[in-house]
């Protein structure tokens, strides 16, 4: 018990002024077996926070992206740190479970009747932003769905943005989620967007991929691997 409560008031870093926790770091390969088993705390990040919703008039970027248990948060805080780029956190209106085997179960119900979360959130003009970095975790080799609910729902927005996706995952790479964004703002009517290279990091090893979240930022700002 006591190790748990350390482990749900430690802070692996912040955003926006917030904490986080990410769950996974710290454990060796072995111990982490690529994500399977890693609990959350129960709200999506946010059980300790207001979810996060920097918008300023001044910036170009933003950086819009969804976390369970913290890995793709810590992402984007380090992202924000180089940038300056807004920030908004995507938010469900029924948070996933804290608990894996619940958040696996629902999360393939969802897929299997393609029947995406509902989102809980206002969505900002974003005209102003010429780059629009998407962050979100790996789920089945595939977006995960929260993130398929916003783009579905605001796609349209999207029209002649560089879209440059990042994610965490269990090792296994980025699967076919950028095809789906890719597929999705199509559907939704965006039309000549340029994609960069995307960033895959392991979810257990965010806290030491500085360099390289440091010099894919550094790509995509200078517009290099664009598609
Ligand atoms: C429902 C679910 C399905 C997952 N499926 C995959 C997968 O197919 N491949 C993979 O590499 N990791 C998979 N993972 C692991 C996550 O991508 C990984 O733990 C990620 O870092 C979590 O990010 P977060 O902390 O921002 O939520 C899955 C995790 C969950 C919860």
């Amino acid at each position: 018990m006591v190790l748990n409560k350390q482990r749900v008031e430690s802070q692996d870093g912040q955003i926006a002024g917030q904490p986080i926790t990410a769950y996974q770091l710290g454990k060796t390969d072995g111990a982490w077996q690529h994500g399977y088993g890693t609990k959350s705390d129960d709200r999506d990040t946010n059980s300790r926070n207001q979810p996060t919703r920097r918008l300023t008039k001044e910036a170009s970027s933003i950086i819009i992206y969804f976390s369970r248990s913290g890995s793709t948060e810590l992402v984007a805080s380090k992202i924000a740190e180089q940038t300056n780029a807004d920030l908004l956190e995507i938010v469900v209106k029924n948070p996933y479970s804290g608990n894996y085997q619940r958040t696996l179960s629902r999360a393939n119900t969802e897929r299997e009747r393609e029947d995406f979360p509902e989102l809980d959130m206002r969505v900002p003009d974003l005209s102003q932003y010429d780059t629009i970095y998407l962050g979100y975790p790996i789920w089945a080799m595939t977006l995960s769905h929260p993130m398929t609910a916003f783009l579905t729902a605001n796609g349209s927005q999207l029209t002649h943005k560089k879209i440059a996706p990042f994610m965490s995952e269990g090792g296994y790479g980025q699967g076919d989620s950028v095809d789906r964004i890719k597929d999705i703002l199509r559907v939704s009517g965006a039309q000549k967007n340029q994609f960069t290279a995307a960033l895959v990091v392991d979810g257990n090893k965010v806290d030491r991929a500085d360099k390289r979240i440091a010099s894919w930022v550094t790509r995509v700002q200078q517009g290099y691997e664009l598609k």
